[in-house]
């Protein structure tokens, strides 16, 4: 058995030498090293030796094992170092690569808290498209043909009947189009206007149009819901105001402000030392707007109200730049 040992690692030498891949590799494991392979089998043959050979031979046995398993490993390493393996490009200490998680747009994350409360209140959702016509935009919202919003001055034409909405009012005439009353839906949305861009305005920014039609919807309706609303945007505690203005899609209108959450209307630079925001405008839709999707005046009536969100995230957030909300880098969205 002794020479046969002695062979049989020869052999083994040889054999390895021979090795030139992983596949090769795994056959030479597996012929010598293996619960069945050679070596195994002479530790099976070990118990039929003569009791005084058994130690002697034994750790000859051993010997060989240790030696062929190195011959092994050393095989291993040479060839995941030449790159032959897969392996060789995974290093298994190097630390986890963190995954990442994406946020939500702080526009987005303004609207959610938007939509969440209307819809409390038994409002839909409605869009509507951003490339709009004369009709939609200006004409059926009662907005007379001198109007200065109609002016290429003011308003991206796109074609001469074609142009970017520049609010979200056009989703109402859509929507009444397409619905008979009662109708109940805030409408979000892009809007664009002929801006000069700058840290405060933007020519694209957001909005969200609300508009309820049914018979019997007072003034009294408007002024419910929209100071429901603003006590749960704003918090409790806040003083607002109605004040008269005008719209050619509404009669009578009115602009909301909420007393200055930034100095409690004590007069600072974000609400002009006036001590209050502006933050909507509201009023009772004009018949007119009402006889452009063939509704009846005289038997419904309706509100409506419009606001813009980027200004809200951005002072919710301390952004003191509405540029940023549309470069999309990564590392202002992160903080959010
Ligand atoms: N469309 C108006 C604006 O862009 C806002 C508004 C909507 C006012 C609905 C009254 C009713 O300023």
């Amino acid at each position: 058995m002794h020479s046969e040992l002695t062979s049989l690692r020869a052999e083994a030498e040889n054999a390895i030498r021979a090795v030139t891949d992983s596949r090769g590799l795994d056959d030479f494991r597996v012929a010598y090293l293996a619960r069945k392979g050679a070596i195994a089998a002479f530790f099976d043959r070990l118990k039929t030796v003569p009791a005084q050979d058994r130690p002697a031979l034994g750790k000859l046995l051993n010997e060989l094992r240790s030696a062929v398993q190195r011959m092994h490993d050393e095989k291993s390493a040479a060839l995941l170092g030449a790159g032959t393996s897969p392996a060789a490009s995974l290093d298994l200490t190097l630390p986890g690569r963190r995954g990442f998680l994406g946020t939500k747009h702080p526009l987005t994350q303004t609207l959610d808290e938007i939509k969440g409360i209307f819809v409390s209140m038994g409002f839909g959702i409605a869009d509507g498209p951003e490339i709009e016509d004369d009709h939609h935009n200006f004409e059926a919202l009662n907005f007379p043909p001198d109007h200065p919003a109609r002016d290429m001055q003011d308003t991206f034409f796109l074609s001469p009947r074609a142009l970017l909405r520049t609010h979200t009012s056009p989703v109402q005439i859509r929507v009444m189009e397409e619905h008979q009353p009662p109708v109940r839906v805030i409408m979000p949305g892009k809007v664009y206007r002929n801006e000069a861009i700058s840290a405060r305005s933007y020519c694209m920014f957001h909005q969200v149009e609300g508009l309820c039609v049914d018979r019997g919807v007072t003034f009294g309706d408007l002024k419910g819901t929209l100071i429901e609303f603003i006590t749960r945007f704003y918090g409790p505690g806040l003083k607002f105001r109605f004040r008269p203005t005008f719209f050619p899609f509404t009669e009578p209108s009115a602009d909301i402000y909420i007393s200055c959450f930034i100095c409690a209307g004590k007069g600072c630079r974000l609400c002009k030392q006036s001590g209050w925001l502006e933050i909507l405008g509201c009023g009772m839709v004009d018949p007119n707007v009402f006889r452009s999707v063939g509704y009846d005046p005289e038997v419904i009536s309706g509100y409506a109200f419009g606001m813009g969100i980027d200004r809200v995230a951005m002072l919710r957030h301390g952004i003191d730049d509405i540029r940023l909300f549309f470069e999309n880098d990564v590392r202002f969205l992160n903080q959010f």
